[in-house]
């Protein structure tokens, strides 16, 4: 779609140059391409790096959302600008697995699972980064007993990039903080989703597997989170509100089209049998009336351990590897990547360009 010398248009999202410049296209690489730097009333247009900006190909009147990565005045005045995912080369595409942890209701164990999950895949050799995109109520850092300097607020104001954030957490996990007190993703407008997207495509060239603490409930960025991932976990309990609201999620999931089949946990379980008797009743209630496929991933047990591991602010994983919860932790994680399978997950397409494409809808 985009080609050398194309005119195209810009539009930044920018206090000063807030109007529309023409610009054409000098060269294009594997994740970016390089503009002329656009002129206005024969002054140059100074984008600094970090404005977004939305992009029009004159041609076909086609656009995308893009961000000023660089800057230069030699050999002539140009911007580097982020190439749109779904413009990216295959070769280039990562085979990173985005996994999006989500629940209907708040409380159900969800980040607890996200965290020890994350340590068993590290510890499996997996680099392992989680994301805590439960922007309202962001905690995987205080779990972790970790005092970041920034997180996503600071990606938000531009003040930081997403590799200045990563703060490294017990058992090999990397973390990129959420930061409390941050406006709920919910609230995100479409150039903020837009902004954090982008930085978290950076992260496709250091991790094998992100995680993505996604917080609870219904919000349109929470389930555009969930529809671009390569993978969706539900966690609920088996409490009566929890399960109605996960198969809430489940159902708008449905409605959006998916052809992700999202995976069930069943956490805080008194017994297998229990787990399998809930599990099996979802499924079946889910293939009853709608046309995604719901699968178990498995149980997590009721065990005094979670909490005293929290009390701790130490990962039970770690504290207490061989206590139940942490026994289920590593079966759903064998589960969720067959080793003997050489990481052979199903590398859906590029987990950006799902977003931006579900944006566009
Ligand atoms: N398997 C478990 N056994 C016992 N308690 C658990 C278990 N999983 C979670 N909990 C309890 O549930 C609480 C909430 O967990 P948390 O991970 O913060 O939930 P969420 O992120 O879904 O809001 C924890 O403080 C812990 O006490
Ligand atoms: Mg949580």
């Amino acid at each position: 779609m985009l080609k050398v010398n194309q005119t195209i248009k810009l539009e930044p999202q920018s206090l000063i140059y807030n109007r529309s410049y023409e610009s054409t296209i000098f060269n294009i690489a594997d994740t970016t391409f390089t503009i002329k730097m656009p002129y206005d009333n024969g002054k140059l247009v100074l984008l600094s790096v970090g404005t977004m900006l939305k992009v029009t190909i004159e041609e076909n009147q086609t656009s995308f959302i893009s961000e000023v990565l660089g800057r230069t005045f030699s050999p002539e005045p140009s911007l580097t600008l982020a190439l749109p995912v779904n413009l990216l080369d295959k070769k280039t595409q990562k085979s990173t697995k985005f996994i999006s942890i989500t629940s209907g209701k708040g409380g159900v164990g969800k980040t607890s699972f996200t965290i020890n999950l994350g340590i068993t895949l590290s510890q499996m050799g997996y680099r392992t980064f989680i994301i805590d995109a439960d922007l309202g109520t962001a905690n995987v850092d205080v779990l972790l007993n970790l005092q970041p300097k920034y997180n996503l607020k600071h990606i938000l104001n531009r003040e930081k990039d997403i590799l200045d954030i990563i703060i490294d957490g017990p058992g090999g996990i990397h973390l990129i903080p959420g930061g409390s007190g941050l406006q709920n993703l919910a609230d995100l407008d479409e150039w903020q989703f837009n902004r954090l997207i982008n930085s978290f495509q950076v992260l496709e060239k250091y991790a094998d597997v992100i995680l993505i603490d996604t917080g609870a409930g219904l919000s349109k960025n929470v389930i555009n989170f969930i529809l671009a991932s390569d993978e969706v976990i539900v966690v609920t309990t088996p409490e009566p509100h929890a399960i109605t609201d996960a198969y809430a999620i489940i159902k708008v999931m449905d409605e959006r089209d998916t052809t992700l089949n999202p995976k069930l946990i069943l956490n805080r379980v008194e017994s297998p049998e229990e787990a399998k008797k809930i599990s099996e009743k979802m499924i079946k209630v889910t293939d009853h009336f709608l046309s995604l496929k719901l699968e178990s991933l498995g149980y997590i047990l009721e065990d005094s351990n979670v909490l005293r591991a929290i009390k701790k602010l130490r990962p039970f994983v770690l504290t207490d590897p061989l206590c139940p919860a942490a026994q289920c932790v590593k079966n759903i994680s064998q589960r969720l990547i067959k080793p003997d399978a050489n990481y052979e997950f199903e590398v859906r397409k590029n987990f950006f360009h799902r977003v931006k494409e579900l944006f566009n809808r």
